[in-house]
Formats: structure tokens, sequence, C-alpha cells
């Protein structure tokens, strides 16, 4: 656990196994019911976010927003206790709360990249992470996380775009069950999922109690 925390302070990022076998089972079934509900059902909400591509003949969910609030039982109890939180307690080193969760889908063949960006600039380095549980293995095939190493320590308004082309970026691979942690001002992104295989993952956003947000900037 030190070396993870170690490396969340230097590099902005790192990843731990977290989740059982048993809670994934319970998540992944509560994604592909939003998943299907979308595709299958027609199930359209402000939440789901898709776009339409050439040639897929059907809208590509790419992101189910509010995902707390989707009224899926094992999720909405990831959201306000459990594994996560313990972790974040660990991360953050006071208490903390979750203030936002989404479910990630990159489609098989259809996902779109993510482009480089910062989650916020309004606080300050280790202040602030997301924890990605991922329920299928991540790749770059797939479309894992890539982050610029150290960029978290940047100034507010550095450039992201030259902040990549300057590098180094690296791909993160995890496993399903995986967790992996990034501060929210850390440069990332994610590629186009080019295999057959689905990229879901559960975000949580997590914040010390007390910290008085200004709203999300990027
Ligand atoms: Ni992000």
């Amino acid at each position: 656990m030190s070396a993870m925390l170690d490396q969340l302070r230097t590099d902005g990022f790192a990843a731990v196994a977290a989740v059982d076998e048993s809670l994934l089972s319970e998540l992944r079934s509560e994604a592909d019911w939003l998943v299907r509900r979308f595709a299958d059902e027609g199930y359209r909400s402000d939440d789901y976010w898709f776009f339409n591509a050439a040639g897929a003949g059907e809208p590509v969910l790419y992101r189910v927003h509010n995902l707390e609030n989707q009224g899926s039982t094992p999720i909405t109890r990831l959201y306000a206790e459990g594994p996560l939180h313990t972790l974040a307690k660990e991360i953050l080193g006071t208490r903390g709360h979750a203030t936002a969760c989404a479910m990630i889908v990159k489609m098989p063949g259809l996902a779109a990249r993510v482009p480089w960006h910062r989650d916020r600039t309004s606080v300050t380095a280790h202040t602030m992470f997301n924890l990605s549980l991922f329920l299928d293995d991540s790749v770059l095939e797939n479309g894992c996380l890539e982050f610029v190493p150290g960029s978290h320590l940047l100034p507010d308004d550095a450039d992201v775009a030259q902040t990549c082309e300057r590098g180094p970026v690296q791909p993160v691979p995890a496993a399903a069950g995986d967790v992996l942690a990034h501060d929210v001002r850390v440069v990332h992104g994610s590629r186009t999922n080019t295999s057959t295989a689905y990229r879901r993952s559960i975000v949580i956003e997590f914040a010390p109690v007390g910290l008085v947000l200004t709203g999300r900037d990027g």
C-alpha cells in the first residue's frame, strides 16, 4: 500500500487490486443490465451519454452519469461505503466522501478516444482523486487509461496538448477488479477500442470532508 501511495504522489496515478470476485460479479451484472437497458430497451435519460458513430447504425453509449442514482443496489452501495471508501481514506489521509460517480463504457470496435484532459485544476495536487474500478481487463487495444506521469504537479494553466507532446505518455493496463487511482489534476486520456472486448469501469471521485468545491473544470 505504501508503494502505491508513493507512486500516486510522484506520478499522479497508481493501481491496486481492490475488489473480490463476488463483488466484481455483482457489479458486472448491474453494468450488463444498465447497458442492456440502453441498447435493447431503448431507455434514454440525460445521464446516458452517447454519440452516433458513422456506420454504427445505433447510438453508441459511452458514459452513464450520476451512476449512484440509477437504482441499482451494488453500485449504490459501492458509492456509499465499502472497499473504495477504505482505499480513499488511505489515499486522502483523512475522512473522505464520494462526490461523483459514473460508468465509462468503451464499446468493442466503436468507442471513441477520450481526448487528453485534466479532471480538475481548481484543487491543489494530492487533494482529490478519481478511483476507477475496472469491470473488464483494460489493455491498450480496448483503450486503457494513459497518463503523463507527474503532470498533476504542473501549474493550473499548463497546456495539455503540449504536455502530451513532450511526454512521456504511459498506458496503464489493469485487470478486472483492479482500482486505478489518479489525482484529478493529472493529464490523462484513452484511445479508441479497436478490440472485440468491452472496457467498462466505475469511476468514483473522492474529496476530503469539508473541502469546498467550485465545480468541475475539465
Ligand atoms: Ni478524466
